[in-house]
């Protein structure tokens, strides 16, 4: 029988991941209303790689998002100061976001640069890429999508090379070229660069 306080932990935590994806469902409403379909960069830091792409493709509209607000702090002031319109970022957990978009958001392109790599097998559970959230991309992308992740980390780059192999939605694209370099903050401190890109294949 679990304790009350920790039933009572629960249902509070759960009640407020309801109300930031409610709030965030009236964010995207109105940031996406135009541009439905869009680049999401998930664990932008401090927005350099998002900001020169979307400066390299003004044509498509961009949307990073990360959990530390002075890491969105510095990506919106890239965005300002080089007045890169079709660029946008939001403090806001992945999961909780692509929950709180509409049936007609779609996820042309996503990015997954450098995510936290959780080394010890006890914190595994903490990787963002497992079945559940491979499966809340693939709810948002189009067949033909394509989902890039980049890591220095040789273990979470088998790890989700597994997990994609295990996943119906998504196809590992063997020779396709990464589209597109920045250095990214973190970048600058790793010492390998290992890359996948997978395309949204439903039947
Ligand atoms: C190692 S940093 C890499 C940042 C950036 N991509 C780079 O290469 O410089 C990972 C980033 O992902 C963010 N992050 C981790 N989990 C997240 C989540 N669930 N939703 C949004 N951002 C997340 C962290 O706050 C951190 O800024």
């Amino acid at each position: 029988m679990p304790q009350p306080s920790k039933v009572l932990g629960k249902a509070w935590a759960d009640e407020q991941r309801t109300l930031r994806v409610a709030k965030l469902q009236v964010a995207l409403r109105e940031l996406l209303a135009t541009s439905p379909h869009f680049t999401f960069e998930i664990g932008c830091g401090h927005g350099h790689w998002l900001t020169a792409y979307a400066q390299k493709f003004p044509e498509k509209f961009c949307l990073g998002i990360d959990l530390i607000t002075t890491r969105v702090e510095r990506s919106v002031r890239k965005q300002t100061i080089g007045q890169i319109n079709n660029v946008h970022f939001l403090k806001a957990e992945a999961t909780e976001l692509l929950d709180a978009l509409s049936p007609e958001h779609q996820l042309n392109e996503i990015f997954i640069l450098y995510p936290d790599p959780w080394p010890k097998t006890k914190h595994h559970k903490n990787r963002f890429i497992n079945q559940e959230n491979l499966a809340r991309l693939a709810k948002h992308a189009p067949n033909g999508a394509k989902l890039h992740f980049r890591t220095d980390d040789l273990d979470y780059y088998q790890w989700t090379l597994e997990h994609l192999k295990q996943n119906p939605d998504w196809k590992l694209l063997e020779t396709e070229a990464w589209p597109f370099e920045r250095t990214t903050f973190f970048e600058e401190r790793m010492k390998a660069k290992r890359d996948l890109i997978t395309e949204k294949h439903s039947a």
